[in-house]
């Protein structure tokens, strides 16, 4: 006998899972989700996306404080640092986020089953003790972070992305490992508080699966912001001594390697997704290569009844890929048609200035296309950005030659996140670089630089 039984049951509430499971429940499911943390809303609410925004977004006021911004505008101000009110504010706004979704949850009449979600067959689970059986079974585990061979996260001298939100104080010295998304964010905030911010990344450029030119302008900058990197080079050991950290480094491509001490190291060279514990033996469900569950287009596992969402699936690990997924499952349960259009997901780095981009880089637009025409606006030309003082960036736009389609979009420019959802958009639509090039956009503002790059495509910008 089961304690519980419902229609739909989603293992884990990350922006895949609750989302499902808010969806299925409007469609008028019976459903309950299962999370083992103390409050809902996964990775990305309580150590991911929200948390780093928050110490990210007041991070740069001190920056514009300290170095120069705020007094090219008239305004002098000698910033000083209290960083338990800048921890205060972001443990605030995870809370009331998280608090956010309790609350939705008993709005739609989801069941929150506190506990781990083990399977015991393909249609029950035990959840602390309780058996739950369920018609539909969505996992949504997410990920957890990738751990370095031979590295000891102690979330005090070597840290993973969570310590590293929750430094108390600002390091000396961080060693960043790994020039990905979260080592650029991360190591952005605590460079902007005072710390001295070297990165070791293991390719020859930062940024990997981002368009070749963005990578490299984004490097420029990091560098003229004062990040210090050392690329195509390895992390090979670390030792901590008391406080302090020892990096042993050697090039990717062999040679003599190189010690490195900091007071502070981040670990991030991507994340696994999560299955331990699950049980997937019991149901006979095995993982890929990468540890990853495979689904087909409509998030179906290869067990009946048994679905999966999120980071623990194939592709980019991100909260809005992984939220649209939760929205199609649970359409895809209830028999309607639920779809994600994969080769549309933007990808936002959060730094100063953003970088943005959706579709394909001008590298495998080439590969898959033959020729592709490209426009490129330089922000420096975009009088609002102009007025802004913020110069660094650009806008490219890649569409195919014959076609005139937009193949791919990407941005470097301080509000390049929300520049980039008119692009997808357009993209959804399957708009030509004429159609944004013809498309009104108000001024002044930063997207006009993708109309300008749109018209760049033809050769006919009209401000450079
Ligand atoms: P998760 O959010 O990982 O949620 C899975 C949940 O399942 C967890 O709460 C876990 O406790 C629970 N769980 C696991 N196993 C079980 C089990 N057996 N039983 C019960 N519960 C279980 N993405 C963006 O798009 N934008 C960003 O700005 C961004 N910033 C990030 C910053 C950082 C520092 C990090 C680490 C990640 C960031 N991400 C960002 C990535 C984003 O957080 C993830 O892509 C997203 O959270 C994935 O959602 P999910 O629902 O698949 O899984
Ligand atoms: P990542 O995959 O973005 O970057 C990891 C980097 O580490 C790569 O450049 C890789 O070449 C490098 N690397 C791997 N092994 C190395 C080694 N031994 N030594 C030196 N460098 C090494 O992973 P990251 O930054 O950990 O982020 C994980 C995930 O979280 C990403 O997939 C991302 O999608 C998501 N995320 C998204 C954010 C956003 O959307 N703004 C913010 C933060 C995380």
């Amino acid at each position: 006998m089961a304690d519980y039984d419902f229609d739909v049951l989603v293992i884990g509430a990350g922006p895949g899972g609750y989302v499902a499971a808010i969806r299925a429940a409007q469609l008028g499911l019976k459903t309950a989700c299962a999370e083992s943390r103390e409050t809902l809303g996964g990775t990305c609410l309580n150590v991911g996306c929200i948390p780093s925004k928050a110490m990210l977004h007041a991070s740069e006021y001190f920056d514009a404080a300290a170095n120069g911004a705020m007094a090219k505008m008239g305004i002098e101000v000698t910033p000083k640092l209290n960083l338990d009110a800048m921890h205060g504010q972001r443990r605030d706004a995870v809370k009331q986020l998280t608090g956010g979704i309790e609350f939705l949850f008993k709005k739609n009449k989801v069941e929150w089953l506190k506990g781990l979600a083990t399977f015991e067959d393909a249609h029950s689970v035990s959840v602390a003790g309780k058996k739950v059986t369920a018609k539909n079974i969505v996992i949504a585990t997410g990920s957890s972070v990738t751990p370095l061979p031979g590295v000891t996260i102690d979330e005090k001298v070597v840290v993973s992305s969570t310590g590293a939100l929750e430094l108390e104080k600002v390091p000396e010295h961080m060693v960043v490992i790994g020039g990905g998304v979260i080592g650029l964010e991360l190591g952005s905030v605590w460079r902007r508080l005072g710390a001295k911010v070297t990165c070791v990344e293991y390719l020859d450029a930062i940024l990997p699966g981002m368009d070749m030119d963005v990578r490299k302008e984004a490097l420029k900058i990091f560098k003229k912001q004062g990040i210090e990197f050392k690329l195509g080079t390895k992390v090979t050991g670390v030792q901590v001594n008391g406080g302090t950290a020892t990096l042993t480094l050697e090039p990717a491509k062999g040679g003599e390697t190189e010690m490195l001490n900091a007071d502070c190291v981040l670990v991030s060279i991507g994340r696994k997704p999560n299955t331990d514990g699950l049980g997937l033996d019991k149901i006979g469900l095995a993982v890929n290569q990468r540890g990853q569950i495979e689904t087909d287009h409509d998030f179906r596992t290869k067990v009946d009844g048994v679905w999966a969402i999120g980071d623990v699936i194939p592709g980019p690990m991100l909260a809005h890929k992984a939220e649209d997924e939760g929205i199609a499952v649970a359409e895809n349960i209830a028999g309607l048609t639920g779809i994600v259009n994969h080769d549309l997901i933007p990808g936002v780095v959060y730094t100063w200035p953003e970088i943005a981009g959706v579709g394909l880089t001008e590298e495998d637009a080439k590969a898959k296309y033959g020729e592709v025409k490209v426009g490129k606006f330089p922000m420096l030309a975009n009088s609002r950005a102009k007025t802004n003082h913020e110069p660094d960036g650009f806008v490219k736009v890649i569409a195919d030659a014959k076609s005139d389609r937009v193949l791919g979009v990407w941005c470097i420019a301080s509000v390049a996140g929300t520049m980039i959802a008119q692009a997808t958009q357009a993209m959804e639509f399957g708009a030509t670089s004429e159609d944004i090039a013809y498309t009104c956009h108000a001024h002044p503002t930063h997207s006009e630089a993708i109309k300008e790059a749109a018209m760049a495509v033809t050769g006919k910008p009209i401000h450079i």
